[in-house]
């Protein structure tokens, strides 16, 4: 048996199964006990970073869906993007008592102590979108592929700058935007960009006029989209007086908006003085709009609904002493041990495939994009 709080739950499930059995195997609600899954009473907390961007709200609302749908009671909790605040706001869910914690990290390395009292608690933790770093304290974590989320940015730029198939030699001139420090996703994002981007800068027909590639030289704190345009207005007025840029690495959506801002007020949108390729990450409703309207060239989707169900499946198993389904168990050391991981796949969207890959999935709605 896993812990106390799994043995009560499957004390508790079996006994439910025993009665619905002799009560015929129907509940009121015409399904079995057993399909209901979740253990009676049992709670689930939710820490998710931020309200300040569309995706961590639907995240949250969707674990929340996945969970009750299983039969659990939920209790959901926004960051503000402060690492203390998050690790108040769990340290208040353990002593609340919750059952399992699904957590996306502000800080990757804030979260230590809370999660030794987690684990004090036997209470499981599904790192959920961004691994938490450091601790030995969390049992699975629930994702996209990360690297393949760089290398969709990248192999996007290198192909639209006609690179990829070598119509075109450059130079082409390009700027590199990476995550916030913090997350222990930025350097996967950034690393697989880098992968497909480096060998084209290393022959030089890609060419970083700001000078500035490494990664510690490119981060954004917290995502924010206003210290990005501060960013790349700094660079604007610094390298190209005279040239222009072709191509900006931006890891995310938010950032995305925040570089375009700077490019438009320096002019860029014109015949003459056309957008530069411009990546992102999440497929929000302004960034696909953005994309349809002809500014930002492409995102990464990635289906949010389908990460909230493996993270809800995750806890599920573990509350039920069963083993979560995981499709990765090498590439997610955290420095403490290395968390056995269920990785889906992310999609590059741009404007020619945004209607099958967003709105027939019924991801975003059609009327949301007029
Ligand atoms: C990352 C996440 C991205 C993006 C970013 C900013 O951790 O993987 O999809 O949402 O945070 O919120």
């Amino acid at each position: 048996m896993r812990n106390r709080r799994a043995a009560f739950a499957a004390t508790a499930t079996a006994v439910t199964l025993a009665l619905a059995l002799t009560a015929c195997g129907q509940n009121s609600e015409g399904g079995s006990e057993e399909d209901k899954g979740g253990p009676e009473g049992a709670t689930i907390g939710i820490a998710m970073p931020t309200k300040s961007s569309e995706r961590w709200i639907a995240d949250g609302d969707n674990v929340v869906k996945e969970l009750e749908s299983k039969g659990y009671k939920t209790k959901l909790v926004f960051g503000e993007d402060d690492p203390d605040q998050q690790v108040s706001q769990i340290e208040n869910m353990i002593t609340q008592g919750v059952d399992a914690l699904i957590v996306a990290a502000i800080d990757n390395k804030s979260l230590n102590n809370v999660m030794q009292q987690a684990k004090d608690a036997d209470i499981p933790v599904v790192s959920y979108d961004r691994l938490i770093l450091g601790t030995e304290n969390v049992d699975y974590y629930a994702s996209f592929d990360n690297e393949k989320v760089g290398q969709l940015q990248g192999t996007y730029i290198v192909e639209q700058l006609g690179l990829k198939d070598g119509s075109k030699k450059g130079p082409f001139n390009i700027e590199l935007f990476a995550g916030s420090n913090d997350d222990n996703n930025t350097r996967y994002f950034f690393n697989g960009a880098m992968s497909v981007l480096q060998p084209f800068i290393d022959k030089k027909q890609l060419v970083v006029k700001s000078g500035q590639a490494e990664l510690n030289q490119v981060t954004t704190l917290r995502w924010d989209g206003g210290t990005a345009q501060k960013r790349m207005d700094d660079i604007l007025t610094s390298a190209y007086r005279s040239d222009r840029v072709d191509a900006v690495l931006s890891p995310y959506d938010g950032i995305s908006i925040g570089i375009l801002s700077a490019l438009k007020s320096d002019g860029y949108g014109s015949k003459d003085k056309p957008l530069p390729v411009v990546t992102g990450q999440d497929a929000e409703v302004a960034s696909v709009k953005s994309i349809i309207s002809g500014q930002q060239s492409m995102t990464v989707f990635k289906d949010l609904r389908e990460l909230a169900k493996v993270a809800s499946n995750m806890v599920d198993a573990l509350l039920n002493d069963k083993k979560p389904e995981t499709n990765d168990t090498k590439s997610y050391d955290n420095g403490a041990k290395v968390v056995p991981a269920y990785l889906l796949e992310p999609v590059a969207v741009d404007k020619d495939n945004y209607k099958k890959a967003l709105v027939d999935s019924g991801y975003i709605k059609e009327s949301d994009l007029n």
